[in-house]
């Protein structure tokens, strides 16, 4: 996990309210059950998963830090680490995948550097590529970027949306794990 990123005051405020307001067990086992959703929580606040923002949740559901770091670990969903100004999901479900999905990932290797979970070398796109389905296979291939479906792409359609986001300026962090 990104250790040397701190959370400000008012951000590490944010996490002891939502868990003060949602996450009360009456139990240790209910304490366990109720990790995932903290977890998920945070990272629809911040984009990841913060080093201290674990161990915020550690400590109000009276659990161990390791089985935290453990579940951050095991799911796939969680980020650890700040995404980028711009963050990316690129579905390859099945229409996707038929619809020509391995170009897009292949154009982002080639020109942007990056595989899956990964941001590039400039801080500006990170891309989370989905196996499932995004539920709009209708629009295959597809990217959901910063928001904003992007549909029935070509290569350069695809180049287009991600250099018009840029040109935008930096998204709201506020990724949601899907
Ligand atoms: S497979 Fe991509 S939206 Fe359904």
């Amino acid at each position: 996990m990104a250790q040397d990123v701190q959370l400000s005051d008012a951000d590490l405020e944010k996490v002891r309210a939502l868990l003060n307001a949602n996450y009360n067990p009456q139990d240790h086992q209910e304490a366990q059950e109720l990790i995932l959703g903290a977890l998920q929580e945070v990272q629809h606040l911040f984009g990841w998963v913060p080093f201290e923002a674990a161990r915020l949740i550690a400590e109000h559901l009276g659990v161990s830090e390791n089985l935290i770091y453990g579940l951050l670990t095991f799911y796939a969903d969680f980020r650890t680490e700040p995404p980028g100004n711009h963050f990316m999901l690129l579905c390859h479900g099945t229409a996707c995948y038929v619809g020509g999905s391995q170009r897009l990932i292949d154009t982002l290797r080639d020109r942007y550097g990056i595989g899956a979970d990964e941001t590039t070398a400039d801080g500006e796109l990170t891309v989370q590529i989905v196996n499932g389905c995004l539920g709009v296979c209708d629009c295959a291939p597809l990217i959901h970027l910063d928001h904003v479906y992007h549909g029935n792409l070509t290569v350069e359609s695809f180049v287009e949306a991600i250099e018009n986001a840029k040109r935008n300026g930096p998204a709201r962090r506020d990724h949601a794990a899907h």
